[in-house]
């Protein structure tokens, strides 16, 4: 069955959040709904357009726990609390252990802003920038424990040119992955996303 109510992890700004929230209020992610967005950083704008939307916003911070295993549990509570069925990270800045993952089979989504397997880890969009590549871009995929490593969903490309600066690449690549993101959470949430083999309970 498709997912219905998704929660969206952030640790930042917001700014996928902010576009998932305009295209559920839109009518464009029907019939799919944002249960609640959760930050592991409180204080966060991210939380701030979560509530402006109407929507619980829940801060669980990791400081605040012994380890990744009590955190996750806590984190694991408030998504059953608000009764999630699918998690897109959006932003969210902490790894997620296969204990986690598991709970959550084949429903896991990231954005990640460069065309992977190209520039994985934090610094994606400099690190293309610097490497002097001709076009980077975003991608959306499933979440597996290797970091920036699960099977791609869709991306999107950003030509790079000449002249360009790493803020107005950083722009271009935030746009793209704002309609990315968006377009793939509908998919998603209307089933029309295909789970691949590797994914599937044996
Ligand atoms: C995005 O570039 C996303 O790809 C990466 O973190 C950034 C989050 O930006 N994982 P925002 O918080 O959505 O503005």
């Amino acid at each position: 069955m498709s997912p219905r109510r998704v929660g969206v992890l952030v640790s930042g700004s917001g700014t996928n959040l902010a576009a998932l929230l305009d295209a559920e209020r839109d009518g464009r992610l029907a019939p799919g709904e944002i249960a609640c967005v959760i930050s592991n950083r409180p204080g966060v704008r991210a939380l701030e357009r979560a509530a402006a939307a109407g929507k619980p916003a829940v801060v669980v911070d990791h400081k605040q726990f012994a380890g990744r295993e009590p955190f996750e549990d806590a984190l694991c509570a408030e998504l059953a609390r608000h009764e999630v069925e699918a998690i897109v990270l959006a932003g969210f800045m902490r790894v997620l252990t296969p204990r986690f993952l598991d709970r959550f089979p084949e429903r896991v989504i990231n954005i990640h802003p460069s065309l992977l397997p190209a520039f994985p880890g934090g610094h994606a969009i400099r690190d293309a920038f610097e490497a002097g590549v001709k076009e980077t871009g975003c991608t959306v995929h499933f979440v597996i424990p290797a970091v920036d490593a699960g099977p791609v969903i869709a991306q999107a490309r950003v030509s790079v040119e000449s002249g360009e600066t790493l803020d107005s690449l950083e722009a271009k690549i935030h746009r793209a992955e704002h309609a990315l993101l968006t377009s793939v959470v509908k998919e998603f949430m209307a089933g029309k996303v295909e789970v691949p083999l590797s994914l599937r309970p044996s």
